[in-house]
């Protein structure tokens, strides 16, 4: 797959332009919506490159380039979901007596799948603390095969220094992949910095207007191409479509978008700090966070529209003050153009053991804002009158 762009043109180009050239045949600007199954074939197996969707479909081969190009990879994979990348690539690459070490806060969905489901199959995960060297290298065994992790995590925003972890893994021959959803390709491309493969839920920043639900893989180099593509057709997790083209929509204004998510979340993180009602705010772009150094490293454009916030008190305060938000939206996901709310203890993260949220930071008075890309000033506006209404006291400013 070749990017013709990816040398020359900066993100927000790449993203409207790369693998989206005007349709050959009808002059269309946008790159169709291909939605057919089946292609005509002019003699048996000769074709115009697309046979049949589930194996190729011009218009997910133009998300899969586009993404490719935006992560700076080689090869992009598209998916029907977030889960749909994440189990093809565990199939495409473990066998039976493999280990594979994963970050002790990655999405329940991950956890669950890799406990559920894939240990059934022989294949054994070990949850580790990744911003803790010493706590990884002990945990890998002659059978480890991989590295998996999520940086920033969810929901607490905690930052795995990326070269470090790269150099640790090559160090035991390790494949490295990195869940790049929360921070999306416009802030982190993990690829350049060494890893092996990047994975996204597109649901998220990428698709951006949580009407989407899809998934990506990423690769820089050739070697794991095969492999990969050979299982992206056979367990046939491929997407529609129609969802393709949605998501290629979307990431056309994926670089505006997350400068936009980024301002705001500053904006009302610093804001949040400054409360008498908030107990504490976690934030990678504020200085309070313990790894802020490490995310202005990392993170090249932005600190992301993710804010963990506490709030005084427990669940009854922090339950309350959602009720009481007008424009965040009480929901689970993240990375829509709307702001969300939700309550980590009570939902996303349900079904965590009590000891492990208690180990993760997960509090009753915890919450977790999706920051969109409404007006700043009318959200904070939003989050004043809700906090007031809880506690009575001054305004945010
Ligand atoms: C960080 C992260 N990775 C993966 C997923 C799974 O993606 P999907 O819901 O598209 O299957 C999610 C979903 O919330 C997520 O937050």
């Amino acid at each position: 797959m070749k990017d013709p762009f990816l040398a020359e043109f900066a993100f927000q180009t790449r993203a409207i332009h790369s693998h989206q050239e005007p349709d050959p045949t009808t002059g269309a600007v946008i790159t169709p919506l291909y939605q057919t199954s089946t292609f005509e074939q002019e003699d048996a197996g000769v074709h115009k490159g697309f046979d049949y969707t589930r194996s190729g479909n011009p218009t997910v081969a133009a998300l899969e380039g586009c993404l490719a190009s935006l992560e700076c990879g080689k090869h992009g994979y598209a998916f029907a979901s977030g889960m749909g990348a994440l189990t093809t690539l565990s199939l495409a690459l473990f066998q039976p007596g493999d280990h594979i070490l994963v970050g002790d806060d990655v999405y329940g969905g991950t956890f669950r799948f890799f406990t559920k489901v894939f240990q059934r199959f022989g294949v054994e995960a070990s949850f580790v603390n990744m911003t803790d060297p010493q706590a990884v290298a002990s945990a890998i065994r002659p059978e480890t095969k991989m590295i998996y992790l999520e940086t920033p995590t969810n929901p607490l925003l905690k930052l795995v220094d990326i070269e470090a972890f790269v150099a640790l893994a090559r160090k035991h021959n390790l494949l490295t992949c990195i869940d790049n959803t929360f921070a999306s390709p416009y802030l982190q491309n993990p690829l350049t910095m060494g890893v092996d493969i990047v994975l996204h839920s597109t649901t998220k920043y990428i698709g951006g207007h949580s009407d989407v639900v899809g998934g990506a893989l990423i690769l820089r180099d050739d070697s794991l191409h095969d492999v990969i593509k050979f299982h992206q057709n056979s367990l046939g997790a491929t997407p529609d479509p129609f969802a393709s083209w949605l998501t290629l929509r979307g990431l056309k204004t994926l670089g505006v978008r997350m400068r936009a998510h980024c301002e705001n979340a500053m904006m009302l993180a610093q804001a949040l700090e400054a409360h008498p009602a908030v107990e504490n705010v976690v934030y990678p772009g504020l200085p309070s966070h313990p790894q802020h150094e490490l995310a202005k490293k990392q993170m090249k454009s932005g600190f992301g529209g993710m804010i963990a916030v506490r709030v005084k008190g427990g669940e009854a305060e922090a339950r309350r003050f959602m009720q009481h938000l007008k424009i965040f939206t009480l929901a689970e996901s993240l990375g829509g153009v709307e702001s969300l709310v939700e309550h980590p203890g009570r939902m996303t993260h349900l079904s965590v053991d009590p000891a492990v949220k208690v180990a993760l930071g997960i509090t009753d008075n915890l919450l977790r804002l999706s920051v969109g890309i409404e007006d700043g000033a009318d959200l904070l506006a939003d989050i004043n009158q809700a906090l007031a209404a809880v506690y009575s006291t001054a305004q945010v400013r």
